[in-house]
Formats: structure tokens, sequence, C-alpha cells
């Protein structure tokens, strides 16, 4: 039965709401507010003055990841209600890893932008992000903290284990073997076909320890989910029922006036970066840290990770550092067993989304397998961070994931073959012609933040195939991009600056010895300091492509490097919700 509708909106539980100053109007907006919307069916006193949650949906048949969103916001929505709230869900860009060309780092800042934008110009008291595939967290985080309304994630969970001929096989990562199997003739077309089919079987993101997980596992760590949130499999109850209690804790929020910027402070991010260590996390997440301490205004730099992170202990067994997957690691006991075994290196008095502190939700989680979560005093490795390269060859830094590298290249020396770009890269590689040997360093040029544009996952480049057939399965490679999440290798990423801005990477040439030395945090180029001013001398700016016009130019002129975390530099810092003017 609605309510009495002469009644008018001075009853309102809570006046000071963001939202009453559109739903609890008593004039002509007033009634364009409540009456387009009642178009919906919501009765009268949805609009009384309680809590109005925006769930914010990056679902997309585009986004294979993120597909089952649109039933798991109705699991939110049943939260929201019962603790008394008014859920209104709403689409945001998504991206998705699978099909999105060039790449959908490309597009990070403008889906925050999009975020941003329709959280602070629409009536809502608190966000939900619902989030999955790689940039789906990063993005809509970055967007939401620069609003600074109350705000939780929502992760949508990782696939089942995926299983071939007898064995669990895991996303991306075995990607990457069955097409280097392929390529070396070792295995057959049909089984590759197979295969396919086998690795994604179930909703959720990839179920290794790619960016997705790592993201998950972040936004766990930084307090931004409900305790345990993150490892729980797409497919699972627990994840709907999850979905349930992230929509009445919201309500929660927005009465307790709970905002990112009080627990996104400087002690959350130490303690993601000692956490993604331990888990073997992807080197990702450097890029998106960076990012999102940027919008809260939390002073973090390339170093923190290397003095923070790498001298933490490898923990957990998952792929492509480990043996397992997410299933397992959930079933192991997720993050809580993680953070329980780290405690004596986290701040623990840091608040999370539950109102209270990391350590207060996780004192005492349990580990049921120690095969997967490995506890401290039996590491799987003694020092897993990630590294911070320094040297001529990156003079703002580079980074290198030591857990995912070869132990017998971490001190490597050898001539460089250059490619200037991907397309040379892809044109040359299999040339039975190419002069490379196992000892070789592969350098791949502009493809970073501007060069590409988009700094693309290509710096795990594939390995020349006539060394595969030889049995070479890891040399050094060293490039501007990234690297996918679920890779693994020798590969020095995030190269800064970047060879498309005159960085020293681009005046590499073929047969210049390169020095990789990662216990010293070093890589040098080496070669005589007058004749590198030559070659400056002499370099000009690669052309990039589409660049003329719209989002790709506005990129252009604002993404900052690497190091800084790739945002567009007018997104540094927060607007807070405050819209000026009214629609009318
Ligand atoms: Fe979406 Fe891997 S492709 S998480």
């Amino acid at each position: 039965m609605d309510q009495d509708p002469t009644r008018t909106n001075d009853t309102d539980r809570s006046p000071t709401l963001r939202s009453h100053d559109w739903f609890g109007r008593l004039d002509k907006m007033g009634f364009v507010h409540r009456s387009w919307m009642k178009n919906q069916g919501h009765p009268d006193r949805m609009f009384d003055g309680r809590p109005v949650i925006g769930i914010c949906n990056t679902w997309s048949d585009l986004t294979p990841c993120n597909a089952h969103f649109r039933s798991l916001a109705e699991h939110v929505k049943r939260g929201v209600y019962e603790a008394g709230g008014f859920p209104l869900e709403f689409p945001v860009m998504s991206l998705g890893e699978i099909l999105m060309r060039p790449t959908t780092m490309l597009y990070r800042n403008l889906a925050s932008m999009d975020v941003e934008e329709s959280i602070r110009g629409n009536p809502l008291d608190g966000v939900v992000l619902m989030t999955g595939c790689d940039k789906t967290t990063p993005s809509t985080l970055m967007g939401a903290c620069s609003v600074d309304l109350p705000t939780i994630v929502l992760p949508g969970g990782a696939m089942l284990n995926g299983k071939f001929q007898g064995e669990d096989i895991g996303s991306g990562t075995d990607v990457w073997k069955f097409s280097d199997e392929l390529r070396a003739g070792c295995m057959s077309l049909a089984e590759f076909r197979t295969a396919e089919s086998c690795m994604s079987r179930s909703d959720g993101h990839c179920m290794t320890m790619g960016t997705a997980s790592t993201m998950a596992c972040m936004v766990e760590t930084l307090g931004m989910t409900l305790t345990g949130a993150a490892a729980i499999p797409a497919p699972d109850s627990r994840r709907r029922r999850t979905a349930h209690e992230t929509g009445s804790r919201i309500v929660e929020m927005v009465e307790e006036d709970l905002r990112p910027s009080q627990i996104l402070t400087r002690h959350a991010f130490e303690n993601a970066i000692r956490v993604n260590a331990a888990i073997g996390g992807s080197t990702n997440f450097v890029v998106h840290l960076l990012a999102i301490a940027g919008r809260v205004g939390v002073d973090l730099s390339l170093d923190d990770f290397d003095e923070l992170g790498s001298r933490m202990p490898l923990l957990v067994n998952l792929m492509p550092s480990g043996e397992y997957l997410m299933e397992d690691f959930y079933y192991a006991g997720g993050l809580p067993a993680v953070l329980e075994e780290l405690r004596d290196d986290l701040h623990l008095d840091a608040l999370t989304v539950t109102g209270r502190s990391l350590g207060a939700n996780t004192d005492g989680a349990p580990c049921h397998d120690r095969e997967v979560i490995k506890s401290a005093d039996e590491p799987l490795s003694e020092e897993a961070g990630l590294t911070v390269l320094r040297g001529n060859l990156c003079e703002d830094g580079a980074i290198i994931k030591p857990s995912a590298a070869s132990p017998e290249l971490m001190q490597h020396r050898g001539p460089a073959v250059v490619f200037e770009t991907i397309e040379d890269y892809h044109e040359r590689i299999d040339d039975p012609d190419l002069d490379v040997d196992k000892d070789s360093v592969l350098v791949l040029k502009n493809v970073g933040p501007k060069g590409y544009p988009g700094m693309p996952e290509v710096g795990n480049m594939s390995l020349p195939q006539k060394l595969l057939k030889e049995g070479v399965r890891d040399m050094v490679r060293i490039s501007d991009a990234r690297m996918s999440g679920t890779a693994f290798g020798t590969n020095v990423l995030h190269v800064a600056p970047e060879s498309a801005v005159g960085g020293t990477l681009a005046l590499v040439e073929d047969g210049d010895p390169i020095a990789l030395d990662v216990p010293n945090r070093r890589l040098h180029l080496d070669v005589p300091e007058g004749e590198l001013a030559r070659r400056r001398a002499a370099w000009t700016p690669p052309p990039t492509p589409h660049s003329e016009r719209g989002y790709i130019r506005m990129y252009l002129d604002h993404v900052m490097q690497a190091n800084e975390g790739a945002d567009f530099d007018f997104l540094l810092g927060r607007s807070d919700s405050t819209v000026e003017r009214t629609n009318h």
C-alpha cells in the first residue's frame, strides 16, 4: 500500500542526505525527479529520505568475466532493500580484456571519468562498485575515490578451475604454454581447440592470480570489500550471499558517513603492497595502485613497492608463480588466511568498510590447506615482491616480477635484439634468419602509455620459434609495455621514461650489450655516453596512430608515465560530491 500522497517529505528520516536535494523537494523539480522515477514502479516511500544506493554495474556481454553481473546485482538490491535503502543500478563503461583493441588500459582513465561523473551527477548517497575483469576494478575505484561518497566494492569472483586431460589448467597462464607448445609442434591443433572449452567453463574472471584476482585481493586488503570477498568463486552461492550483505552494509555506511578517504590511508596502501607480494600478484598492480593513491592524495612512489614489498615472502601457491588456482585458494581460507599469516607485517588498525579494523576482521582466520597458503615460517620463497630496477635504460624506473622469472636469468648480460614496434616484432620474430640466441635480450619499443598508445600487455613477448624448438622457454625481455598478470618469464616491464617520449630505451640498437642485475636493482645499457648523446640528437618521435582527434588526442596530451600510474594529469585528486548547479 502506497503512502498518503498528500504526505510531504518533511517526515524524512535523513533530510541531510544528498539525495534529499532531488527527491525531498516539494516543488516543480521534486515532482519531476520523483514522477519519472515512478515509471519503474517505485512506491512513494522510496523517496522518503532513505539512503539511495547506486549499484555501479560493469556488466557487458563484451566483458565475459562480468557477464553474470546483472543477476548478481539483484542480490545487492535485496540487501539494500532489507537495510532500508533504495537501490538504483546504473551501467558504466565496461572494459573487457579479451576483445577490446588496442588495449583496455587505453580506456581505464575514460571509464574512471564515466564512473566519477555518473556518481556525482546523480542523486546517490552511497555506491556499490561491481568489479571483475582487470580494469573494471581500478577504473571504478579511481572514479569513486574522486567523488568520495560512501563506497564498497563487490568483486564478481573467479571462474572455477579449468580442467583439461585430467589436469587443472589456469586462464592465461596455460594459454601462453599451449601457444608455445603448438608453435614448437608439441601440441596438435585439435588439442589446442579442445583446451579452449576446458579453460573457461563457468561465470567469473580469470582464475589464476592474474590481474583480476590481484585487483580483488587488492581491494579487500585496502579495506574496500567485506571480509573474504575476493576469493569466492563466481558460481558459488556464497558470492551471491556476499552481494546481499554488501547491499546491506552500504546502507549502514551511508548512515555512518564512512567514506573512501577515511579508509584509503597511507597505511592501507602499505598493507596492499605487502600483501601483493605475498600472494604473487600481478605487475599491473603497480600502475593501478599508484593511480588510486593519486586520486585520494596519498603520497606513493615506485620505490615504495620495492622497499615495502620486495622482501616479503611468497605464501600463495597460485599460478603463474605457483601451481594452484583461485578455487583452491578460496577453499584453503582465501585472503583472510593470508592476512592472518602476515599480521606482524601489516597495519592491523587500518579501517575497513566493515567499520572495524583489518586486524579485527581477520583475527584467527583459519588456513585449511598449507599446500595452497603457506605459513610465514615456511613460505614458497623468501623474497617475492616486485623489484624496481634503475639504471641508464630506465631513469624513472622499471619493474620485474622475480617470482615469475627464471632464477638463472636474474643476473644476465646479452646483446640486444631490437624491435621498433609491435608490428616489427610480429613480422620478424619467427624469421629463421633472425640473429638471436638464448642469451640475446629481446627489446620491444613504442609499447608504453603514449607509444602504443595505451601500454598494452605485450611485454611477455613470445620467444622466437626456432629457439622454442631448441627447448628454450625463457629469455630476458625488456619493454615499456605491461604484461598480463597471468604471464610468466623474465620480463622487464614499465620502462620509464618510455621510448615514445625519448627515453633511453628509444636509443637501443641491435647488438648493444644490456646488463640485468636484479639482486642489485640495476638495468644498464652498456653503450658509451657520447654514442648515446649522438643517437639522442638524431632521434625523432614515432608517429602515433589515430591521434588527431577524439579521446586518443586527449589521452596523449594528458597521460602520465608508468611510474606515475599512467593516470591523466588533470584527474589527480578529487572534487568531492558537490554539484554547484541544478539541471533546471
Ligand atoms: Fe577478464 Fe582475465 S580476461 S579477468
